[in-house]
């Protein structure tokens, strides 16, 4: 169809095509008018390359920095409505899935649109268990980093390394491999998380036990000392696989869209993870937590928190864990989190902070800036004081996000890579540098 036409819009013209699923755009710079068809709430941003000047001009593109009103993807994953505060995967709201569900179980319903069957949830965890190990060689790798090396620049790099041990992962679109490099992505993210852990302390890497759950094996990986059998303490365990769960997937972030990006590529997936990671380190997305705990600790103490605030309205930083591209309401996954902060509290005692963060929230809230802004927490503001309770360092908060978010990432990546529609991410620009010049050589440069 070319629904270019030269005419300016009449009132019977408008009164035909009210009711119709098209946007009529009048071009004021030619006169001419063009119908562009809209489904799903959207129009094709190719659908405006023919609204031209004239047959030399390229046609008119939108710009969207940032991606603020672009979709890049039709998804089937993960849905969000930002106002009303609502997470759903697949279709289950968040709130159940952390009352009833499994980190391992969350997973593969991300992963394969459908919550497992007993026997489908039996041989899952046995994979992923199963492929928990990773190869001695890359303990060498982690041994070469500094004894101070940010546990995100150790994974980024080890994940990154473990697509040289298995070549075979080239092969995306053949399903069987898919598969094995899913098992091998979400068994191994804990190993390499707690080997750099432990490598910054000088420890000994404690290996993998197959009888504990993905959790409960992740803190035998970390807190692991001389005793023979690590047993982790129930509510712990528990807590950080409800975590686990609120960070499995966001839809269409920073990360997500490294993770789609880069894998548009057909690199194999371990190189997209890696990527993802690297866009998940950044203090404005997933490494925020860890930003949040050194702004408490900056502030001090709940007397000193007006003054913060203060300088954050007068544009002196930000405050860090609130506000939200999406959520323009609490972040529904850092209500569950405040339920989860007071369990651990109750193992392992108050986290003084505490104070501090709920000050900050109870004067953001009723503070104009923000309201105006509609600026609430967001699921970092209070996770990293869970994290810190529960005997991390803060450099491994974003290592915590990353670990579950690995599911949430490989399901884009293989949604993106079997949607015919999809091909290599490539963005245009608008030029606005300079015309061709005449090269000067450089003893006539001033
Ligand atoms: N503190 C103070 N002011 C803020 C904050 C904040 N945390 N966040 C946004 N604003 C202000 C911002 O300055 C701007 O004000 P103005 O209109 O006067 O220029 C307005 O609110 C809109 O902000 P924006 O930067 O246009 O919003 P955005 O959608 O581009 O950014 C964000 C979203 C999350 C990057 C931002 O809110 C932020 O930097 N928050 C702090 C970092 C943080 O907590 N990140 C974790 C996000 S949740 C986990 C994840 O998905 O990674």
């Amino acid at each position: 169809m070319n629904p270019v036409k030269r005419a300016p819009v009449t009132a019977d013209e408008v009164a035909t095509r009210a009711g119709s699923d098209t946007l009529t755009v009048v071009d004021n710079r030619t006169g001419k008018t063009c119908e562009i068809p809209i489904k799903d709430g959207a129009i094709r941003a190719l659908d405006l390359r023919q609204i031209k000047v004239d047959e030399h001009d390229f046609g008119l593109m939108s710009y969207d920095p940032a991606f603020n009103n672009t979709a890049l993807c039709k998804s089937r994953i993960t849905f969000i409505d930002g106002d009303a505060g609502i997470l759903r995967y697949r279709g289950y709201p968040i709130e159940e899935l952390a009352e009833k569900s499994t980190y391992l179980e969350t997973a593969y319903l991300i992963l394969h649109g459908e919550l497992p069957n007993a026997k489908q949830l039996e041989e899952w965890s046995y994979h992923i268990t199963h492929h928990t190990f990773i190869h001695e060689s890359i303990k060498k790798f982690l041994d070469g980093f500094h004894y101070d090396a940010h546990p995100m620049g150790m994974m980024i790099s080890t994940i990154a390394a473990l697509s040289t041990f298995y070549p075979e992962a080239k092969d995306i679109f053949n399903e069987e491999s898919r598969r094995k490099q899913t098992y091998r992505l979400i068994g191994k993210m804990p190993t390499l998380a707690a080997f750099a852990y432990r490598h910054s302390l000088g420890m000994p890497f404690a290996y993998p036990d197959n009888e504990l759950s993905y959790t409960g094996n992740f803190l035998n990986m970390l807190f692991k000392t001389t005793e023979l059998k690590y047993r982790p303490n129930p509510t712990l365990e528990r807590a950080l696989d409800i975590l686990f769960i609120l960070h499995a997937d966001h839809e269409q972030n920073c990360s997500a869209n490294a993770m789609r990006c880069v894998g548009s590529s057909h690199v194999d997936p371990f190189s997209a993870t890696a990527a993802a990671t690297a866009a998940l380190y950044g203090p404005l997305h997933g490494g925020a937590n860890e930003e949040v705990l050194r702004m408490l600790m900056e502030i001090g103490s709940v007397s000193r928190v007006p003054d913060y605030i203060k300088r954050v309205k007068a544009g002196e930083g930000k405050l860090m864990g609130f506000g939200h591209r999406i959520y323009k309401n609490y972040d529904p996954r850092a209500r569950i989190i405040k339920r989860i902060a007071d369990q651990v509290f109750e193992v392992m005692g108050r986290n003084p902070l505490t104070e501090i963060a709920l000050e900050c929230e109870r004067i953001a809230l009723e503070d104009d800036y923000f309201i105006s802004r509609k600026l609430y927490p967001n699921v970092d503001f209070y996770s990293g004081l869970i994290y810190q309770s529960m005997g991390f360092p803060m450099t491994m908060f974003p290592v915590l996000f990353a670990m579950p978010r690995t599911s949430g990432w490989i399901a884009q990546w293989e949604e993106m890579l079997l949607d015919r529609e999809q091909k290599i991410a490539r963005p245009r620009q608008i030029y606005l540098g300079h015309e061709q010049r005449r090269y000067m050589p450089i003893d006539e440069r001033r």
